[in-house]
């Protein structure tokens, strides 16, 4: 069974110590970074960080972090409530086993009780050399706008 459960004082290392293949360190920032992010950006009114481990039964297998980000009044350009999708990531020794999909319908799925708040659309950026990512997303729904972020990275959508 593949379950989402918080950070923790007890699992916060194991979760540091997951790892990826060498080729894909480069499509996705390290646990302790986004740990250290998502503690960083908890009170500043504008992110709302959701990180949580994923775990197979008892074993912690990978990292999935999203983030809750209400209209920025300061932001001409923002005019949407979204959930946005900033990290997944599944270890090296358990990909390719409908782990990650599970994983990310979980998070889908709490989401969708708007946890922070109401919002509109469930928004992530993949970049389209990314084939398993970017697959795994719109295997599940989410739909490629077309458009790019500042780094090159496809903005894909999923209205909730
Ligand atoms: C992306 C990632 C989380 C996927 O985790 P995973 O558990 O290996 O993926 P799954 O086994 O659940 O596969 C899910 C989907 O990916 C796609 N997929 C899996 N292996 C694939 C492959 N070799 N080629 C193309 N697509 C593939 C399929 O669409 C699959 O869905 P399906 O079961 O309907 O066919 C994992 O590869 C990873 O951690 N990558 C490095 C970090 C990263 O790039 N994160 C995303 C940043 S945007």
């Amino acid at each position: 069974m593949i379950e989402l459960r918080r950070i923790t004082e007890e699992n916060f290392e194991k979760c540091i110590s997951l790892s990826l293949k060498e080729e894909q360190s480069k499509y996705i920032a390290s646990n302790a970074y986004s740990l250290s992010q998502a503690y960083a950006i908890q009170n500043d009114g504008i992110n709302f960080p959701m990180p949580y481990a994923v775990y197979k039964n008892n074993e912690m297998i990978g990292f999935i972090m999203a983030e809750y980000q209400p209209i920025d009044s300061s932001d001409p350009d923002d005019d949407e409530d979204i959930y946005y999708l900033s990290r997944l990531m599944i270890d090296k020794r358990y990909q390719g086993n409908g782990y990650g999909k599970v994983a990310m319908n979980k998070m889908v799925e709490l989401v969708k009780t708007y946890p922070f708040g109401k919002a509109e659309a469930f928004i992530l950026c993949v970049s389209k050399e990314n084939e398993i990512a970017y697959a795994l997303y719109k295997s599940i729904g989410f739909i490629d706008t077309g458009n790019i972020d500042d780094d090159g990275d496809q903005i894909c959508r999923l209205d909730i």
